[in-house]
Parts: structure tokens; sequence; C-alpha cells
């Protein structure tokens, strides 16, 4: 049966947050009821005003929530992150500062203004008040979603499913051990993580397992119209972007391609099919501020009994996503 539920974006918007939300007004239209922000790629100040830029871009309709401006407690231990290995996401060059997601999207101004109510509260509400349950897909720092289920543990029964990107089993990204959207609220992510609703995580395995390149962004391009060529123009800046940062694509030294990570489970909503590993598990997020703070656990021995409802992504079909999201963009 098809899924017609209604669905909400928590974003940390950031390039690829912002090919979510492209691809989530394009297709899901009516059924995408609200969009709630929260720190991550950038602080608040900028995600807020990156998100409402990208929904004023396509057409604005959709009601955007400003969240947690930081992780629910990470912050509160002084010296938690002195011994990672962190990757280096922000350089200095030629005197600039570099960051791998620039600070504002290349889109106006926007003139759009957020919701009053705070997205956490908004998130209880909407949950609380539903007539049918809701799916959530959250594609940042899980501090919004985190701080709802703790404020208002009865929620999770009204989530219909949870999309999440974040974590990895075996790749990492921002430390030697973790994935940024956990590294940066680990508390939350274990919170989430255990939440007895339906989840499907987005591992950094599976979304590094396609990558974009310069040819994909042509035929984005080719497509010819505002949207895919903002959209290919993200895509080619990114790349661009990664080159600088010397930031590679697993072990190629030489290879700059983008994992679209975010937009992946937007793809994933309107063809579960793109997905072509997915395995039932226990997961756990290290907090433990050491150095695997953020770390996704994921229980590998067959014998012991699963808990929840988790299924972890690990494989995605290239060619699937690449049609489905011409489609979309076309
Ligand atoms: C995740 O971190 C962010 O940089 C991206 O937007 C994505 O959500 C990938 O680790
Ligand atoms: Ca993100």
């Amino acid at each position: 049966m098809t899924d017609t539920s209604k669905i909400i974006l928590d974003v940390d918007t950031g390039t690829d947050d912002a090919m979510a939300i492209i691809l989530a007004m394009r297709a899901l239209k009516d059924r995408l009821l609200a969009i709630t922000v929260t720190h991550g790629n950038q602080p608040l100040h900028n995600t807020l005003e990156n998100t409402l830029r990208v929904v004023e871009f396509m057409g604005g309709g959709v009601p955007v929530y400003g969240g947690m401006p930081g992780p629910m407690v990470q912050d509160l231990m002084p010296g938690r992150h002195g011994n990672q290995r962190h990757q280096k996401y922000v350089q200095i060059i030629d005197g600039e500062e570099v960051c791998v997601h620039a600070p504002y999207l290349p889109l106006p101004p926007t003139s759009l203004k957020p919701q009053s109510q705070h997205a956490v509260s908004f998130l209880v509400d909407a949950l609380r008040n539903t007539p049918e349950p809701i799916t959530i897909v959250s594609v940042g720092p899980l501090s919004n979603l985190g701080m709802a289920l703790r404020m208002a543990p009865d929620i999770a029964k009204n989530i219909k499913r949870l999309i999440l990107m974040g974590g990895g089993d075996r790749d990492v990204n921002l430390t030697s051990a973790a994935e940024l959207n956990f590294f940066k609220d680990p508390e939350a992510a274990q919170i989430v993580v255990h939440a007895p609703c339906p989840i499907v995580i987005f591992p950094l395995d599976a979304t590094t397992s396609i990558v974009f390149r310069e040819h994909d962004a042509e035929q984005i391009m080719a497509l010819d119209n505002p949207c895919a060529r903002f959209y290919a123009d993200l895509l080619l800046h990114f790349i661009e972007r990664l080159r600088l940062l010397g930031i590679a694509y697993k072990d190629d030294p030489n290879d700059f391609s983008m994992a679209m990570h975010d937009a992946l489970c937007i793809l994933y909503l309107l063809d579960p099919t793109l997905v072509t590993d997915l395995r039932r598990r226990n997961v756990d997020v290290d907090f433990g501020g050491s150095l695997c703070d953020g770390r996704m656990v994921v229980e590998s021995r067959v014998y012991v009994p699963l808990e929840g409802d988790v299924q972890v992504a690990y494989q995605l079909d290239k060619e699937k996503a690449m049609s489905l999201l011409l489609r979309i963009l076309a």
C-alpha cells in the first residue's frame, strides 16, 4: 500500500539538507507538514536562514520552526573533545576560512520568517494531536527530536516511521570514530535510536555507497530549469569545496565526489527499493565523551536478541537514485 502519511523534515541546512528540502518540496508536496531546524553544519542562525532561503526559492508554503541551538548536554563537560582526531571541515585557505558547508547558501537573503513556536514544542504538539501517525525524516544532529522525546516520550506512538541520516558502522567522517550528526549530539542520538517506533537509519555506509560526480551534475543541469540548475550548482560547488579542503572519497586521495547523504533519505521515502541491503539490528550511540564519542555501535552478534524495530541501510542503488532524481527535478 502506498504510504501517504504526513512528513516532518528535521534539518541543519547545509548543502545536502538543501537538496533534501528541494526534493521533498518537489516530490512530497502536501505530505510535507513542516520543516524543523537545528544546529549542525553551521550555527542555528545560519541553518535557519538557509532553510528559509531554500523554502522561498521553492515557492514557500511550508512552515519552518527554529529549534535547538546546540546539543542537549554535550557542552557541559569542558574539554570533552580534547582527544579526538577531527576532520578538517574548516580550514584557512589563502587567509580565508573555508568550511565544507558554506555559512550561507548561494540564494538571496530570505524575506520569510520562521514560526514563533519552538521546533521542539511544535514536534510534541504535532505528534500528540495528529489524527494519523506522522513520518519523521531527520537529517541533522538529533537535538530537536531527542529533546521532544525526553519531554514527551508518549509521542513515539504517533511516529509512523523515523528515517534518519546519521552514524556509521564501518564508515566515519567528523572524527576517526564518528559521523557528524551523531557526534554533534550523542546523547540525543542515543535517545532517538531507542525510541519505540519503527526506525530506518541511513549511516555513512549507505550514503557513501553511491556518490555523485561532475558528469552527474551535467545530466541534472541539462534538465534546464531553475530548480535543476540550482541543484546541479550545489553539487558542483560542494565537489569544489571537497577538493579545496582535500576531503577525498574513501581511499582514493584524488577522488572528490559528493555523497548526497540527506537527499537520499527523501529518495528512499519515494522508492524503498533504492536500498539494496537493509539489516535489522540493535543500535547504540556512544556518549562516553572520549575517543569514540558519538560513535554508532551496531550489534553484529546474530545470537543476541533483537530489541527494537531498527533497520540499518548499507547499500544503495546508484542508477535508481539518479533516475529518480532526474524525474523529480525534470
Ligand atoms: C551529515 O552531516 C552533514 O554534514 C550532512 O548534512 C549530513 O547530514 C553527513 O555526515
Ligand atoms: Ca544534514
